[in-house]
């Protein structure tokens, strides 16, 4: 293999990697988080709260960076890179497999866009339409309440139906993304083993797509 095939192979495999870990963790973390939503506005609330007591001062915008940005911006850019420049394999797979393959580099795509504009609102206070600061700032003096925050937002009938979609094109994305994970990393490699694990994939997309559309429905 020349060392130009090789990177690009190891970048696929880091790409595939940060899809899963840390990406795919944290975003079953996150709607578990967004769960206790469903509980009360003061679970919720608690939960933000905890989250800076386990992550005092620095180390949460640190561990965001780290564990979250970098790798979602590393597997976010290699993602377009992919969906833009890559062939569907339209030959070579059935006709349901290639859509299943087509639908996830559409929304990997959506997902750059949804990604942004919800980092900008919730977590940096953009768009509360101009006058409101973001969900950790106010977790932070505890004042106002993040239930709030995200309650005035999920209230307007667009930005809900923005957030399904979301909701919808993360939990395909990743369920798929597992399944096409255990192909590349060579766990599923006879016909059978691929089928069983295409309907334990789809099962986890169901459980992950109730437990945000759950969460977000909470807070309306
Ligand atoms: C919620 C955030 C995301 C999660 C949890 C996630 C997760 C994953 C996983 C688990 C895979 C499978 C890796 C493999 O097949 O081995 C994957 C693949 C992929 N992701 Fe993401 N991803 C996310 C965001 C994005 C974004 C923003 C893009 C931008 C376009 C993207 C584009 C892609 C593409 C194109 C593939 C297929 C790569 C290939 O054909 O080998 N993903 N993702």
């Amino acid at each position: 293999m020349s060392a130009k095939m090789s990177n690009i192979f190891l970048l696929r495999r880091l790409h595939s990697l940060t899809g899963v870990i840390p990406i795919g963790a944290f975003l079953i973390e996150h709607f578990y988080i967004n769960f206790s939503a469903v509980d009360s506005p003061e679970a919720f609330n608690q939960t933000v709260a905890n989250l800076r007591v386990i992550f005092p001062g620095l180390m949460l915008p640190i561990v965001e960076l780290f564990f979250i940005a970098i790798p979602l911006v590393f597997h976010a850019f290699l993602g377009i890179y992919i969906s833009f420049t890559m062939k569907n394999n339209i030959s070579h797979y059935s006709y349901l497999r290639n859509w299943f393959y087509l639908s996830q580099r559409i929304t990997g795509v959506f997902l750059v866009f949804y990604i942004a504009l919800h980092v900008a609102s919730m977590r940096f206070g953009f768009w509360g339409l101009g006058n409101r600061l973001s969900v950790n700032e106010h977790a932070m003096d505890l004042v106002d309440s993040p239930f709030a925050i995200v309650h005035a937002d999920l209230s307007q009938p667009i930005v809900l139906a923005f957030y399904i979609l979301g909701i919808i094109a993360a939990s395909y994305h990743l369920a798929y993304g597992l399944w096409s994970f255990a192909i590349h990393w060579g766990i599923t490699i006879s016909e059978k083993s691929q089928s069983i694990s295409l309907w334990v994939c789809i099962t986890i997309a169901i459980i992950i797509f109730i437990l945000g559309l759950s969460a977000a429905l909470a807070f309306i």
